[in-house]
């Protein structure tokens, strides 16, 4: 055994530590847990007690050694006589390649809702996809019974009361039980359904939601708000408010918009059904809101006269390149 310590001793005369990976593999071999170290130490406890003295002796010098070696570096390093080849170029900076790609057109339309949303007060707010039944359906006015359920059928996680989302309408909930009004939110995010996947349905996809909870806030705030965005948004352009049904909102409608001679559904919307605020412990007589909903994918698709929603989850290069870089 004096032997084998004779000869590390040497292999370490012999090395010099000039870069942090250099000394990490120094470290794993020597000090390791399976390292050379630990190897001699159950080697050590196995030899005759007579010998242990001296062995034990140049073990612990051999120890010392590999110490030293380590120290050294770093006292090299810090008074920079070593320059740490990881530290001369900066691993966080961003490839110096010029064409860095572009953004994912979702992503583009997202943040054009985003910001025009955010000129007149909305601010983001955003909830989590695995959601709880409370969040999700019950506080919006679906209790379990309801048939509405039936409409935003999902994926259930096993054995608990959560799910993947169905709308971002859950920020609602979430913010509003936190929160108290005046409440100016959009909540963009992704949401999934138990649907076919075809060219024009998926299982996921992504909306956006808008709260406004005050005094005194009537259905006209409402329209004011939607034909800003939708005149922002998409120019000037044809639409119509059409009544409609959703647990959450009484009174409820759908905004249509003429797109090449068809009306087309994009928004969701109405009034905050009292029964959601008694939920969150918001006094009905006291505040009032509105509320709208609306799927991106929807309106990427009629922007960019894209044909199949599929592609915007393939990932194909030749599609995402199309778009061009905005920020
Ligand atoms: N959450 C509804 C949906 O996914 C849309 C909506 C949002 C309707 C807000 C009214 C108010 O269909």
């Amino acid at each position: 055994m004096l032997n084998k310590i004779k000869n590390l001793n040497k292999e370490l005369d012999r090395i010099n530590l000039n870069s942090a990976s250099e000394l990490e593999f120094f470290r794993i071999k020597f000090l390791g847990k399976k390292g050379i170290l630990n190897s001699l130490f159950k080697e050590f406890k196995k030899i005759d007690n007579n010998e242990k003295r001296n062995i034990g002796l140049s073990l612990n010098i051999f120890k010392k050694k590999i110490k030293n070696l380590i120290l050294k570096f770093k006292i090299l390093k810090k008074k920079k006589i070593i320059i740490d080849d990881l530290e001369i170029d900066d691993l966080t900076k961003p490839g110096k390649k010029k064409n860095l790609g572009s953004r994912h057109p979702i992503s583009i339309i997202k943040h054009r809702i985003i910001n025009l949303f955010n000129k007149i007060g909305f601010q983001i707010c955003e909830g989590p996809e695995i959601e709880y039944d409370w969040y999700n359906f019950t506080a919006l006015n679906f209790p379990y019974y309801h048939p509405a359920r039936e409409m935003q059928d999902t994926f259930f996680i096993k054995k608990s009361n959560k799910l993947l989302r169905t709308h971002t309408s859950s920020v609602q909930i979430r913010y509003l039980e936190k929160n108290k009004p005046p409440i100016r939110i959009i909540s963009p995010g992704r949401v999934y359904r138990n649907e076919k996947i075809s060219a024009y349905s998926h299982c996921m996809f992504h909306q956006i939601e808008g709260l406004y909870l005050d005094k005194k806030v009537s259905f006209q705030d409402l329209k004011s708000t939607i034909n800003f965005f939708i005149k922002n948004f998409f120019g000037k352009s044809i639409t119509r408010f059409r009544p409609s049904y959703f647990p959450f909102t009484e009174p409820s409608a759908e905004l249509d918009i003429l797109w090449n001679n068809k009306w087309l559904e994009i928004i969701g919307c109405g009034m905050v059904d009292p029964i959601v605020l008694k939920n969150v412990n918001i006094d009905p007589d006291i505040y009032s809101g509105f509320a709208f909903g609306m799927g991106i994918e929807r309106i990427t698709l009629m922007i960019y006269k894209i044909n199949d929603i599929r592609y915007f989850f393939e990932n194909d290069l030749r599609f995402l390149k199309q778009f061009k870089k905005e920020f």
